[in-house]
């Protein structure tokens, strides 16, 4: 099994090692523009994997052909959010970025399934979609399982349970409009507005949405959480799970939307998303994902394709 990550920078390597820690007796290869760096990262994985004994095997790469029959391909290429910059403002640089990308996955590795981390990352998937032409089951956008994270760890701040007895979902666009559901989260079964309050609820709501700008603020980037989302996307293809977690993927008619990328619930297994789960949202709910649902539509038709 071969995982390419594109580009090679913080969140590259941190994907890639991420895959490695998971033992799935992957190749991962990490690919980039830059001489040097995916080798050097490569190297110092695999002296991490090796330490674990763990037999997975990264390589660095600066030709764009070594994806060639890649499994997976993770596109991580393009730059990062800047402090004080929201997702959306890296929509023109990073949109030429993507698709110069994803038209090389087109010509290398079309049957991979491709997983989408570069911001604005909705319509970042989309752009990959529609440039590398592969069904739409099989390219998925890591944003939600990420906000997902956050907001987990805002819940056991608030509740004091364990961290493993917390089940919840964040869907939207990753960014402004993020979604964040107190109502469709619990701990151990339990719904979640049983342990905190409506203004603690309201509280940590708003906390997952601003934190990633935040940890931007402080160390120039996020790097281990993303890292994690996106193996944890790719162990549950290659091991079939059905796992259920938010992604960003296009709809065709569900929530009443067509034409778009956006985080929705959905089951993950060998296909990729094998279903996407419609939630009865109330009316608050529906109308910030609704607020997201503008915001995506109108960056996507500021895109070439
Ligand atoms: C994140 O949420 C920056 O979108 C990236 O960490």
């Amino acid at each position: 099994m071969t995982i390419t990550v594109i580009g090679s920078g913080r969140v590259g390597a941190s994907v890639a090692l991420n895959c490695g820690l998971r033992e799935l007796d992957s190749k991962i290869a990490l690919l980039d523009i830059v001489s040097g760096l995916p080798q050097g990262e490569a190297m110092d994985i695999n002296h991490q994997l090796s330490a674990q004994g763990i037999d997975s095997l990264a390589y660095g790469s600066n030709n764009y052909e070594d994806m060639k029959d890649s499994d997976f391909v993770v596109l991580v290429a393009g730059v990062g959010r800047k402090p004080g910059m929201s997702r959306m403002d890296l929509l023109k640089t990073n949109g030429t970025i993507v698709k110069d990308v994803a038209s090389k996955i087109s010509t290398y590795a079309k049957e991979s399934t491709v997983i989408v981390v570069t911001n604005p990352l909705d319509v970042m998937t989309y752009l990959t979609l529609k440039t590398t032409q592969i069904n739409k089951s099989k390219v998925l956008g890591m944003g939600g399982m990420l906000d997902l994270s956050r907001f987990k760890s805002f819940i056991q701040a608030s509740a004091n349970v364990s961290r493993d007895s917390i089940q919840a979902m964040v869907i939207g666009e990753h960014g402004e409009n993020m979604l964040p559901l107190v109502r469709f989260s619990s701990i151990g079964g339990i719904p979640l507005q049983d342990f905190i309050s409506e203004e603690i609820g309201a509280k940590i709501f708003e906390e997952t949405r601003k934190v990633a700008a935040e940890v931007i603020a402080l160390k120039g980037a996020t790097v281990y959480a993303p890292g994690n989302a996106v193996a944890t996307m790719i162990e549950a293809i290659v091991k079939n799970k059905r796992q259920v977690i938010p992604v960003s993927t296009m709809l065709d008619g569900e929530y009443e939307i067509s034409g778009i990328c956006i985080g929705v619930p959905a089951i993950i297994g060998r296909n990729g998303v094998e279903k996407i789960i419609e939630l009865e949202l109330n009316e608050l709910e529906s109308e910030i994902f609704r607020k997201g649902v503008i915001s995506v539509r109108e960056a996507t038709k500021e895109i070439v394709l």
